[in-house]
Order: C-alpha cells, then structure tokens, then sequence
C-alpha cells in the first residue's frame, strides 16, 4: 500500500477501505507518512466527503493511535457508565450540573474534559476556580474515583488519540477543519478512548458555535450518531441553541457559581432545561429510566432532593477541592470592579451574541487567545436581559466582571455591540432544536 495511491483515490471520489485508512493514519502517527500528504488526504476529503464507513474507520484509527482507558475491568458486567460531550459554547457550564445529577442516581460517569479555547470556555478552567481541585489524574487515580464517587472529571491529555492532535494541527493551517468528517472523527475519537457505554452529545448551532446552521449542526450530530453506533456504543444527539449564551453566566468561577445555583434549584429557566433534557437522555441510554421524559422526572426530583448537590461536593473534595468555597460561593475567585452596561434604549432584547460576549469574556482575561495562556477565573459578564426580554432606557443590560478599569471599558463597550434591540416585542428562540436517538 502507498500513501500516494490513498489519495489520489480519494481526489477522485472513491470510497476507501477501513485497511487504508488505517494504514494511512498509523503511518501518519509513527511519521512515516509526511505532513504533505496528511495535509493532501484532508483536502481530498473536505472536496469528496467521506461515508458513514470511512468516517468510522477513521475514528477508529485515530483512537487506536493512543491509550484507552479500560473502565470494563473497574466495574461488574452490566453497569453502564456514561459520557456527554458539548461542541462548545458560550456560557456551557452544563456538565458542572448534568453530571452530579447522574451520578446522584448511581449511574457512574466518567468524563475527560479541556480547557477553553477562543471564545468557548472549557469544563476544567471552570472547575480549576475553586482552590486546590486538580484534574491531572492517572488513570488508576480515575477508575478508582469513578467506582467510588461515580463522578470524575479528568483533562484530556496528549496521550488520547494522538493521532488527532497531530492531524488537527494541519487542518488548522490547510483551510481543512470544517470538513464534517474530520470534525465528527476528530471529536468522537477522543470521546470513544474514554470508554464509556453511552454518550450523550450536544451539538451547538449558532453564531457562538462551531456549527451555524441546523442542517449543519444535524448532519454533524447525525454522523456523530453513526460513528458510536458502529463501534457499540450507545448513543443520542440534542441540538441545542448557541445563538446567545447558555443561562445567564459566563466567565470560570461565575459559571460555577451558576452551576450550583441550579443544583441548588436556583437555575435560571434556559438552562435549567438543557441540563434536565441532557439528564433525561443519559439516565435513559444507561437503562436508569424507561425513556428520556422520565429521566427529566427523575433529573428534577435529585436536585429538589439536595442528592444532586451533595454528589457535587463530594466530587470536587474527591479531586482535592475546597468544599468550603462551594458551599460559600462568596469565598471563589471574584472580580475587584463589577459595573453594570445600561440599555441605550427602550424596547425588547433581539439579539445577544454569543461569539461577542465570548470574545469580551475572553479580553478580560478570562479565556485564552492561545494554548497555554494563563487565565483570570473571576472575570466575565452576567447577563441581566437576553432575548425577548423588554428593557428600559438606563436599566441595567448585564454587568461586567473585571480586574482593570482599562479592560472594564473595553469590556462594556464590546457587550453592548453584542446587544440588538427592537421596537416591537421578540419571542425567544427556541432553545432545544432537536433530540436525536
Ligand atoms: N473539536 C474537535 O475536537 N475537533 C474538531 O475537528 C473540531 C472541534
């Protein structure tokens, strides 16, 4: 076999073998096969498109490129353990709800998550607000957690599906990411080297996603869907809107802060639903529940109960975390100067957007520009009006979370562009698009 003959097969619109794609893939990983074709092959498949098959085919390589984790051994045959994966978003702290609430029902769940990246804040900076809680675990250090507190979050690391790593930093720079295949094959690579049963995804659609279109979002989720399928597992799809931020926090220590409201049963009504339509999805996939609407039932009942709460605080001291933090919330990382943005007129909130509130979140030092950068968890903006909400000439729109006055005043400028108005009543978007089994 020869790596030049893969793609000239694939330039010419021919369905490749799953021995190809694994031999073109090894070969990658271990360099024998150079970036220039890599880079070639990935842009045959973004002008061709790729099968169900290959897509799988090359999730599967890319998986076996790297470790796995093997929960079967921790477990007695029949548990089912569960993950969920988000696209990413804006304001999407909904793991730090959805997995207590789970857990809670002694459905374990075992979660590999990153950090933030652009305007997409990621689960464990979120969780790295509070003093002490680590998420560098070895994988015995994550077995052991999962059987015994049946929540763990651990970080990605370099060693899971290496192959993908290598392979996305080209799409990056060969104009190859948005490439279905690659996206679906990227993601569910990383997520199937975790080894949970079922997963349950949220695919994002709208200005502050990945995916801008619901016919976008759904053949992404769909072939998503096929992929775990293929290999076994169990799987379903929500396609949830990210046309403005999810619930009203974003920014680390102040999505926290959100988070345990909820499971406290403050949440705000928005996001309430997602984590309580995720929920419903996971306990049913894992056989706790006859179908999704009784796994909502059971979701509400775990966070009016206090077990939802509890399971939470005990996963965060289980990671090294302060509890005293979480149950004080006064006592997490906060900002020096909240001010608020004022309405410039009156009338009804049609628009915020969730790419640009990001974006400010991100220059006030609360998300990274690039890899590596070091972020500040107290910053970010609370939403006080969002869409279809009417607002009044000088009430307040949102307040700012900020370490410097300088950044303040960026800040407040930048979400007030974020905001649009009308004259006229708005309804609020729907924010579940899709369930998808
Ligand atoms: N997220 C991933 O992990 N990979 C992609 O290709 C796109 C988004």
């Amino acid at each position: 076999m020869r790596a030049v003959d893969i793609i000239e097969k694939k330039r010419d619109g021919y369905e490749l073998t799953a021995e190809e794609i694994e031999f073109f893939i090894r070969g990658f990983s271990e360099g024998a096969i150079p970036d220039y074709q890599a880079a070639a092959l990935a842009m045959a498949i973004y002008f061709r498109g790729m099968t169900d098959a290959e897509a799988t085919a090359l999730t599967v390589a890319m998986l076996r490129s790297g470790q796995q984790l093997d929960l079967r051994a921790a477990f007695p045959p029949g548990t089912v353990v569960v993950d969920k994966h988000s696209t990413g978003g804006v304001g999407d702290k909904t793991t730090l709800a959805v997995a207590p609430i789970v857990a809670s029902l002694g459905l374990p769940v075992g979660k590999l998550s990153g950090r933030g990246l652009g305007h997409s804040g990621g689960t464990i900076d979120k969780l790295e607000s509070i003093r002490g809680w680590r998420c560098e675990l070895s994988q015995e250090e994550f077995v052991r957690q999962l059987r015994e507190v049946g929540l763990v979050v651990g970080s990605q690391t370099a060693e899971l599906a290496p192959a993908d790593g290598k392979l996305y930093a080209l799409r990056d720079v060969t104009g190859t990411v948005p490439a279905l295949p690659l996206i679906a094959s990227s993601i569910m690579s990383k997520k199937l080297a975790t080894g949970a049963d079922a997963i349950v995804l949220d695919v994002k659609v709208g200005q502050g996603a990945f995916m801008r279109t619901e016919a976008e979002a759904e053949r992404l989720a769909r072939l998503m869907v096929e992929i775990g399928r293929g290999v076994g597992k169990r799987m379903a799809a929500v396609i949830s809107d990210m046309n403005q931020p999810l619930g009203r926090a974003v920014g680390n220590a102040l999505e926290l802060i959100e988070a345990i409201e909820t499971l406290q049963g403050r949440g705000p009504k928005d996001f309430v639903a997602l984590v309580l339509t995720l929920a419903g999805e996971m306990l049913w996939l894992g056989g706790k529940a006859p179908d999704p609407a009784a796994g909502q039932a059971m979701a509400q009942e775990q966070i009016a109960n206090g077990r939802a709460w509890q399971k939470f605080r005990q996963f965060v001291a289980a990671q090294g975390g302060d509890v005293s933090q979480v149950d004080d919330v006064s006592r997490l990382p906060s900002a020096r100067l909240v001010e608020p943005v004022l309405a410039p007129e009156d009338g009804w909130v049609a628009a915020v957007r969730a790419d640009q509130i990001g974006a400010a979140t991100v220059h006030l030092g609360g998300g990274r520009a690039k890899k590596g950068d070091r972020i500040d968890h107290a910053v970010g903006v609370v939403l006080a009006a969002k869409v279809g909400d009417r607002v009044e000439r000088g009430r307040p729109l949102c307040w700012v979370h900020a370490s410097d006055e300088a950044r303040l005043v960026a800040a407040k400028e930048e979400v007030l562009a974020a905001y649009a108005f009308s004259s006229e009543p708005v309804s609020p978007p729907p924010l579940i698009h899709q369930v998808l089994h």
